[in-house]
C-alpha cells in the first residue's frame, strides 16, 4: 500500500501513531488545516515504509566486517571471531568506536530495530547498550553466555570463555541490572534497549548453563537468542557430544519458547518447523552467512508454509553486508535457486514452488522481524512510528533518484502528479540504495535527515 501521511502531526508525543488515514480523507484534511506547526508531507515521488528489522547481528564482529571469510564455521570462529570479541572486551575505547559506527551505519541503512549478539564481558555490552540508546535505535542486546571453550589447542593462548555456569549466570544478572540502570530514568517510550539471554550455541554451553538461562528467561520473561542447526559440522558435533540434536538440547533446557529467536535453522525439516511453530519460536534467516557456513540453503518456503515466524538477519560478520536490502535480495535469490533445483528433479514428490518473491521478502525484512520480537504492528494507530522515507522519483527533474531509471511514466501522471505504483517500487527493491533513503524515524524521533 502506498500512502501519504503527515509527520509528525500524525504521531503523538510518545512516538505512537495517532492518525492513520489517506491524506485526502476528511479527517486528514481537518488535521492538516488545524495543525499549529507547519505540516511535513511525504513528497510526491516518495513513500513511507516501516524501518527495517535486523534479526541477527554480532556487534563485536563489525570490527572485521568484510574480512576473514575463508574458513568453515568452526575454524572461522576460532581464528577470527573469538579474537575480535576478546579484543573489544580488552579495549573499551575500541568497543565504543566500533559500536558508535555500527549504530550510525544501521540508521543509514534504514534499520530501526536490531537483535544483537555482544561479547562475554558485562561492561562491553553496557557500552553497546549506551551506543544504541544514544543513537536512538530500538535494540535488543545479548550478553554472550558460554562456559565451554571451543578454541583449538593452537589458539589456547586465548581462552574466550566464562569460568563455569554459575559465574556465567551471575554475569547475566549483572548485565540485566546494568541495562535497567541505563533506562530506568527514562520515560517508558524512550526505553528502546532490552537485554536478551544469549547462549552462543550448544557447543559452547553446558547443560547446566542452558538450564539456568531457561529458568531465568521464564522467571523474568526475558527473550532468548541463539544459533540452531547452522552447519553440518556443528550439528554433528552436538549429536556426538550430547547424543541428541541441538533443537532437543534447547528444548530440554526450556529455551524453545515464544520469546526465542534462533538464527539459521538451515538443517531443520518440516516436523522441526511445525515444532517451532507450536512453541512460538522464531527464526532469523541469514542467507548471505548461510552461503559461507551452511552446506545447504535454508528451506525458507517450507518454514513459511509451516507458519514459523521469520525475519531477516545480516549475521555480521558471517555476512559482510549491514544492509537488510541485500538480505532481502539474497533471500529471494537463494529461494529461486532452490526452486530451479526442485523443478528439475524428476522424482520430486511435491509440486509446490519453493521460491519467494520480492514482496514476501519485504515483509520478512519489516513485519516478519518485528513480529518475531513481539513488537506492535506497523502503521496502525497506537503502534510506535518506526519508519523510513524512501524517495524514488524527483518531480523537479522528472527523473528516478540514484540508480533508478523510469522511462515511461506518462501513464502514471494524474493531474500532472506522478502516482507511484507497485512496478516503480519493485525497481527500488532491485536497485535502490542509500541515495533513496531520506529520513528514518524510531519511536517518532527523527534519527536520520538528509
Ligand atoms: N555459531 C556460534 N557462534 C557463531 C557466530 O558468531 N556466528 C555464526 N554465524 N555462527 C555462530
Ligand atoms: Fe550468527
Amino acid at each position: 500500500m502506498l500512502i501519504t501521511i503527515s509527520v509528525p502531526q500524525a504521531v503523538d508525543d510518545n512516538g505512537l501513531i495517532s492518525h492513520f488515514e489517506p491524506a485526502a480523507s476528511d479527517a486528514s484534511s481537518q488535521l492538516i488545516e488545524e495543525a499549529s506547526t507547519p505540516i511535513t508531507l511525504i513528497p510526491t515521488g516518495a513513500f513511507l515504509l516501516p524501518a527495517f528489522c535486523d534479526l541477527h547481528l554480532h556487534a563485536p564482529q563489525f570490527l572485521y566486517q568484510g574480512n576473514g571469510l575463508d574458513l568453515p564455521l568452526m575454524q572461522w570462529l576460532d581464528k577470527y571471531t573469538l579474537q575480535s570479541e576478546a579484543r573489544l572486551d580488552a579495549n573499551p575505547t575500541l568497543a565504543r568506536r566500533v559500536y558508535t559506527q555500527l549504530a550510525s551505519q544501521l540508521i543509514e541503512n534504514g534499520t530501526g530495530t536490531v537483535l544483537l549478539f555482544g561479547t562475554i564481558k558485562v561492561e562491553t555490552n553496557l557500552i553497546l547498550a549506551e551506543c544504541m540508546l544514544s543513537a536512538g535505535i530500538r535494540a535488543f542486546i545479548g550478553k554472550l553466555s558460554m562456559d565451554i571453550d571451543i578454541s583449538s589447542p593452537d589458539s589456547r593462548k586465548l581462552t574466550y570463555v566464562e569460568r563455569n555456569a554459575s559465574t556465567a549466570l551471575e554475569a547475566v544478572t549483572l548485565f540485566l541490572e546494568g541495562c535497567g540502570s541505563l533506562v530506568n530514568q527514562l520515560p517508558p517510550t524512550r526505553r528502546l534497549i532490552e537485554p536478551v539471554l544469549t547462549p552462543r550455541f550448544v557447543p559452547t554451553c553446558t547443560n547446566e548453563l542452558l538450564a539456568g538461562l531457561g529458568n531465568l528467561s521464564e522467571k523474568r520473561n526475558l527473550k532468548i537468542q541463539s544459533h540452531l542447526a547452522e552447519s553440518k559440522e556443528q550439528a554433528e558435533r552436538v549429536r556426538s557430544e550430547r547424543e541428541m540434536d541441538d533443537i532437543n538440547v534447547f528444548e530440554k533446557a526450556n529455551l524453545l519458547t515464544s520469546r526465542t529467536i534462533q538464527a539459521h535453522c538451515t538443517f531443520l525439516q518440516k516436523p522441526n518447523f511445525q515444532h517451532l511453530t507450536q512453541k512460538g519460536t522464531s527464526i532469523a534467516h541469514c542467507p548471505l552467512s548461510n552461503s559461507y557456513f551452511s552446506e545447504e540453503p535454508f528451506p525458507l518456503r517450507e518454514a513459511l508454509d509451516c507458519e514459523v515466524q521469520i525475519g531477516l538477519g545480516t549475521d555480521i560478520a558471517g555476512g559482510y553486508s549491514l544492509d537488510i536490502m541485500s538480505a532481502m535480495r539474497q533471500a529471494v535469490m537463494v529461494s529461486r535457486m532452490r526452486e530451479g533445483v526442485r523443478s528439475m528433479d524428476a522424482s520430486r514428490s511435491s509440486d509446490t514452488k519453493v521460491s519467494i518473491d520480492w514482496v514476501e521478502s519485504l515483509y520478512l525484512a519489516t513485519r516478519g522481524g518485528s513480529r518475531a520480537l513481539g513488537l506492535e504492528g506497523i502503521f496502525k494507530i497506537g503502534a510506535p512510528f518506526d519508519a523510513q522515507e524512501v524517495a524514488i522519483y524527483d518531480t523537479y527533474t522528472n527523473r528516478g533518484i540514484g540508480a533508478l531509471n523510469y522511462f515511461d511514466l506518462e501513464s502514471r501522471l494524474e493531474d500532472e502528479r506522478i502516482v507511484l505504483d507497485r512496478e516503480m517500487v519493485e525497481k527500488w527493491w532491485c536497485l535502490g540504495d542509500g541515495r533513496n533513503r531520506r529520513h528514518v524515524w524510531i519511536q517518532g524521533h527523527p534519527v536520520k535527515d538528509t
